[in-house]
């Protein structure tokens, strides 16, 4: 178990660090304020839940983390530098660190590759690189699959190949939006052990609407409410119970 409610990383600041961030998405017409005055840390090895109602600005939130949307309020820092007043080579380099785990794996991967070519292809070049066959057995999958389009996979086996290609370049943080939500319980399990297996060698940000699997796999819980964080404890106040609990059911009543 790793760092607590924000615990700076071993030199003593954090790996991502938020700011009184505010992102205003949408036109004239409709304008959302996505995220309101966010401050949030993440250390180096955390495992950060993200739970929220729907629109509650989960997903904004791990765009402007990965520093691929600018807020326009606010300040990002990822390794202590400020991402938005660096040059874009230099912004590109973080984004490098980050490793995306999306909901719909199979509109992410191109239709033309097998599901080894995509693993292989995110495994290309960059040092820290690893061995697409080493990367199938990191995340269970039985290296038979390698040669079989993604689209003959099941749900569970599309996310794992879809973890295997974000761990391909050893980031330091692993991003999963909503990466559990389209599967069947049993196959929600064994990709939440593979993300569970990760915790704690690299950063953890998870995003969900469902508690169990933020308790299953987090350090802290953070609830997004409207685009404000609204609540930011241990995972272990939820196995509790207590007033962090009621304070946070009360946040987010869907939960
Ligand atoms: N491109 C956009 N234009 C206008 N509003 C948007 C856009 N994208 C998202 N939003 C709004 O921003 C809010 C936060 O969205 P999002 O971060 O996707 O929420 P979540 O991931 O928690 O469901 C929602 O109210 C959503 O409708
Ligand atoms: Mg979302």
């Amino acid at each position: 178990m790793t760092g607590r409610g924000g615990a700076p990383a071993a030199n003593g600041r954090p790996l991502i660090s938020c700011r009184g961030v505010g992102r205003v998405l949408g036109g004239r017409r409709r304008r959302t304020e996505a995220l309101r005055d966010v401050h949030l840390d993440i250390a180096a090895g955390e495992s950060v839940a993200i739970v929220g109602r729907s629109g509650s600005g989960k997903s904004t939130l791990v765009g402007v983390l990965a520093a691929l949307d600018r807020p326009q309020t606010g300040r990002i820092s990822v390794a202590g530098s400020d991402v938005w007043s660096v040059p874009e080579r230099r912004r590109r380099a973080v984004r490098r660190r980050f490793g995306w785990v999306p909901q719909d794996a199979l509109s992410s991967f191109d239709p033309r590759y097998t599901a080894g070519e995509v693993v292989a292809e995110a495994s290309a070049g960059g040092g820290a690189a690893r061995r697409p066959a080493e990367l199938f057995e990191r995340v269970g999958l039985d290296p038979a699959l390698a040669g079989r389009r993604p689209v003959t996979l099941s749900g569970g086996e599309r996310q794992r190949v879809a973890i295997a290609r974000a761990l391909a370049v050893d980031p330091d943080v692993l991003l999963a939006d909503e990466a559990t939500s389209g599967l069947d319980v049993l196959a929600q399990e064994r990709v939440l052990d593979v993300l569970a297996a990760e915790a704690g060698r690299r950063a953890l940000v998870l995003v969900t609407h469902d508690l169990r699997v933020a308790r299953r796999v987090a350090d802290r819980v953070v609830v997004l409410d409207r685009g404000r964080v609204v609540a930011d404890v241990a995972a272990d106040a939820l196995e509790t119970g207590g007033p962090e609990l009621a304070r946070l059911l009360k946040a987010a009543p869907v939960l």
